[in-house]
């Protein structure tokens, strides 16, 4: 069954005059600028417009729900207030939106129910209520209580049995998926269903703990798979490189060992690289960092913060024929300058492959800190990638092979009665 099958479109509801909830994914970074709370990426929200724009041209009253962080039960969490997002989703949009201090209270249920056609309100983060991580069947109920369709474009939660993208989805009858979720299933589906071969997955980040089900995924379907970031330290080390003071999970060097060994025994061949050369520091606040031969270990108390020139030319020929590429997790502290070169040169090689006259690829970064790095790589960058996710969690599991509870709970709706 493809992955969309039985799942309608918001194109297919009838949203004139009708409360048209849409739970969106608002969980953006915010910053402090003279002394005010402001969102510092507002992609989440720019990527919802089609979406809730495609509900205002139909005439929608607009409720709009969100978390935002994950704050403490019983703690003061008004720093996790949606009112900055409330405000730059205004200024995007170019209309007013309401924002209720609270999700199911009094105010919110009376703000909705004089809501004009035209109008939005952008319901206080739902995480505010412990119910929500729940999936509480009675906060739900509060929540179908202001709707009369329920869309769902939040990929970047569909991970989540939450209420808002799971119980109170199956509440509502007339329910179905926004524009930014067909864009992101179709995508990443693309790559689980038929990618083309050759296919190649690039995995960097922190943890081998964080990738292990879809390192295994992946040596089923790819051709090459490409380690870099911190997860790569435990993959030398497991092959005896002495990686001084570098971080590495030690609990994880023999699951290391055994990836390494499943991918040369593996039915199917797949091409497994490591870093061959790494810039090194003394540590994360260092100004600069030298360029250090894996193969002659590293020298006592450097760490490894980004992979070397080497190894982005190996890790860019294998884009040479690829027809497939996938991205999960920066390679380096690609956040600090000295260290952002690897990281950056892997999303110019993907571009680069995208851009192919002949058979190009399609690529695809798996959100969260990925989507981050080839964002700061630079805006031209980040326009040359097929797809960029905007789920991090949310990518991840659906290309291990789970059922997202989120993308579940769609299934089945009566549109069109
Ligand atoms: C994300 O940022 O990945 C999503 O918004 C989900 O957030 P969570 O990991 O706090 O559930």
């Amino acid at each position: 069954m493809a992955m969309l099958d039985g799942i309608h479109s918001i194109k297919d509801l009838t949203l004139e005059g009708r409360r048209t909830f849409v739970r969106v994914d608002f969980n953006c970074p915010l910053e402090e600028q003279d002394g005010k709370i402001v969102v510092s990426d507002d992609t989440r929200i720019r990527e919802a417009l089609p979406t809730l724009r495609h509900a205002l041209e139909h005439g929608a009253r607009l409720v709009l729900a969100s978390h935002l962080g994950r704050p403490k039960p019983g703690k003061d969490n008004k720093k996790l207030s949606l009112e900055p997002v409330g405000a730059r989703l205004s200024e995007m949009l170019g209309v007013e939106v309401l924002l209720p201090d609270d999700c199911v209270s009094d105010a919110a249920r009376r703000i909705v129910k004089e809501l004009r056609t035209g109008q939005v309100c952008l319901l206080e983060n739902l995480r505010f209520h412990a119910e929500e991580e729940a999936d509480d069947e009675t906060f739900a109920r509060q929540l179908a209580e202001l709707c009369d369709v329920y869309v769902d474009d939040a990929f970047g939660a569909a991970h989540r049995a939450h209420a808002s993208v799971h119980a109170l989805a199956r509440l509502v009858p007339e329910r179905a998926a926004g524009l930014l979720m067909i864009k992101e299933i179709t995508a990443l589906s693309k790559l689980i269903e038929a990618p083309p071969h050759p296919y190649v997955a690039v995995l960097g980040g922190a943890k081998v703990s964080d990738k292990i089900e879809v390192l295994d995924q992946l040596l089923e379907r790819v051709d090459a798979l490409l380690i870099g970031g911190a997860m790569a330290n435990t993959f030398l080390a497991a092959q005896g490189v002495d990686m001084a003071a570098s971080k590495i999970e030690a609990d994880k060097l023999p699951l290391a060992r055994t990836i390494l060994e499943k991918a040369k025994s593996n039915r199917r061949k797949v091409e497994l690289l490591l870093p061959t050369d790494v810039v090194v520091a003394k540590s994360l606040d260092a100004t600069e960092g030298s360029i250090v031969d894996v193969g002659t270990g590293l020298p006592t108390g450097t760490m490894a913060l980004d992979v070397g020139p080497r190894t982005v030319a190996a890790f860019a020929a294998t884009f040479a024929n690829a027809r497939t590429i996938l991205w999960n997790g920066p390679l380096g502290l690609f956040e600090k300058a000295p260290f952002a070169a690897g990281t950056f040169g892997i999303a110019k090689a993907i571009v680069a492959a995208t851009a192919r006259a002949e058979s190009p690829a399609f690529s695809v970064i798996g959100g969260g800190d990925s989507a981050a790095a080839v964002h700061a790589a630079g805006e031209e960058v980040a326009a040359g990638i097929s797809h960029i996710s905007t789920g991090g969690g949310a990518s991840l599991e659906l290309l291990e092979g789970k059922k997202l509870p989120g993308i579940e709970a769609l299934r089945g709706a009566a549109v069109g009665r």
